[in-house]
């Protein structure tokens, strides 16, 4: 058994270098999307030469010219982008293993929805992104593939079925993770075995006097597209793991699906002004619609609820006794792992640095209690600790005396 401060540290280290490969991979790609759809047709400019932008930055000014195809002789050097994605996903692998595979009782399986055995999780999950690849990369290479409106529809389809079914097999929290995790794969994949492979195919059909394929170019374009419209919702559903509301809810796959319909509109808002086709206000009206959706969704298919407010003038001494009860479940419930030296292995200190083992301590965190253990069930994770629905009412009854 690894010691829990290393496992602690491990995490930490892990999640600072994925946020970092993604925080490049992101950079580079929004980067280029926005000098592709800004380059402009200028006289004067060389043979091949699709369009150019002038830009500025950091004390620069930059004059960028896209060839169409490619240009009549390759330069010695030049840079693939590809490690920036590579990286992401590889580093984003290992946490979901470290996290939601080695610590599944805790994160991944959920015994009210399904009792697994952490390795068939594991094997599930994995299996899964297999999967969820081969169906999305085989759709782009059918005879949909042909017809871009129809497989957009097609593949959110199949990111809403598959938010679906995670649910039926893994926690909350842990289908959200699959969804954004197979999307990833595919963004990943798609960029390893579609675009950069396609990308050398042209460049030696230059190199041996060919003329390339355009359907080559057309395919990386394709994936490309996808990946630019994928990364907002993806970006959200890596998030929302802190965030019990969204993936507790009875309705959390109709959440995947408005999130994936509010961050496409977004991106394409910008997509539109970097182009110069004007700026598409209404898609900040279709997203705040979707969200508010989402979020009345998130509302109205909880799980718990607060009881009813408390008695109008409750004697003080009623409010007191709500307030022992409440400490009572959660002493019982809580403080195994949240104590300043958690009794429960696998802890060096309180998950993030909750205490919930004094009144005091209990006092403090009312509004985060009230979030993760009264209006959801995300804690005590999985419901290792068996919490009643009984205790849960007790504690929603003191939050109820509170004044908010
Ligand atoms: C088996 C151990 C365990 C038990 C029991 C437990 N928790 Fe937690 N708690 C955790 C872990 C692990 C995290 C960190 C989750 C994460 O990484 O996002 C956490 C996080 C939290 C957070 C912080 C959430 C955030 O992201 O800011 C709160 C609040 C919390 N727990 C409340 C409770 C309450 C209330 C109970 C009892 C009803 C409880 N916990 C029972 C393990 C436990």
């Amino acid at each position: 058994m690894i010691d829990p401060q290393i496992s602690e540290w491990v995490s930490q280290l892990l999640r600072w270098v994925h946020v970092v490969a993604a925080i490049a991979w992101i950079g580079s790609s929004f980067y280029f999307i926005h000098l592709d759809l800004s380059l402009k047709k200028r006289e004067g400019l060389p043979a091949g030469v699709g369009g150019e932008a002038w830009q500025v930055h950091g004390g620069g000014f930059y004059r960028m010219q896209k060839y169409v195809v490619a240009p009549p002789e390759l330069p010695k050097e030049l840079t693939w982008f590809k490690w920036e994605s590579y990286s992401t996903w590889i580093t984003g692998f290992f946490l979901l293993v470290w996290v939601y595979y080695l610590q599944a009782d805790l994160f991944t399986v959920d015994p009210a929805v399904r009792a697994l055995p952490g390795w068939q999780a594991a094997a599930i999950g994995i299996g899964a992104l297999v999967v969820g690849w081969l169906v999305y990369d085989g759709l782009c290479r059918s005879p949909l593939g042909r017809n871009d409106a129809a497989l957009a529809v097609v593949v959110f389809l199949i990111i809403v079925a598959a938010a679906y079914a995670f649910t039926l097999v893994f926690s909350g929290r842990a289908a959200f993770l699959h969804v954004g995790a197979m999307i990833a794969t595919w963004m990943t994949a798609s960029v390893a075995m579609v675009i950069i492979p396609n990308q050398k195919k042209v460049v030696a059909d230059l190199l041996a006097g060919r003329v390339p394929d355009p359907s080559l170019g057309k395919a990386a374009k394709q994936r490309s597209t996808h990946n630019n419209y994928l990364t907002l919702p993806v970006v959200f559903l890596m998030l929302s793991s802190h965030y019990p509301l969204a993936w507790s809810s009875r309705w959390s796959w109709a959440i995947v699906g408005l999130v994936v319909i509010a961050g496409a509109v977004i991106r394409h808002f910008y997509n539109s002004r970097h182009a110069d086709r004007g700026s598409p206000w209404w898609t900040w009206g279709v997203a705040a619609a979707c969200l508010a959706l989402a979020i009345w969704l998130s509302i109205a298919g909880k799980p718990g609820s607060a009881v009813a407010a408390a008695p109008q003038g409750a004697s003080a001494a009623a409010v007191s006794a709500a307030f022992d009860d409440a400490v009572l479940a959660i002493q019982s419930r809580c403080a195994m792992c949240h104590a300043a030296e958690p009794a429960h292995p696998g802890f060096p200190i309180a998950p993030k640095g909750v205490r919930l083992d004094t009144p005091e301590e209990i006092a403090r965190h009312a509004q985060a209690i009230r979030i993760q253990s009264v209006l959801t069930h995300a804690m005590p994770p999985n419901n290792l600790t068996g919490m009643t629905p009984e205790e849960r009412q007790t504690v929603a009854a003191w939050l109820s005396t509170l004044k908010r």
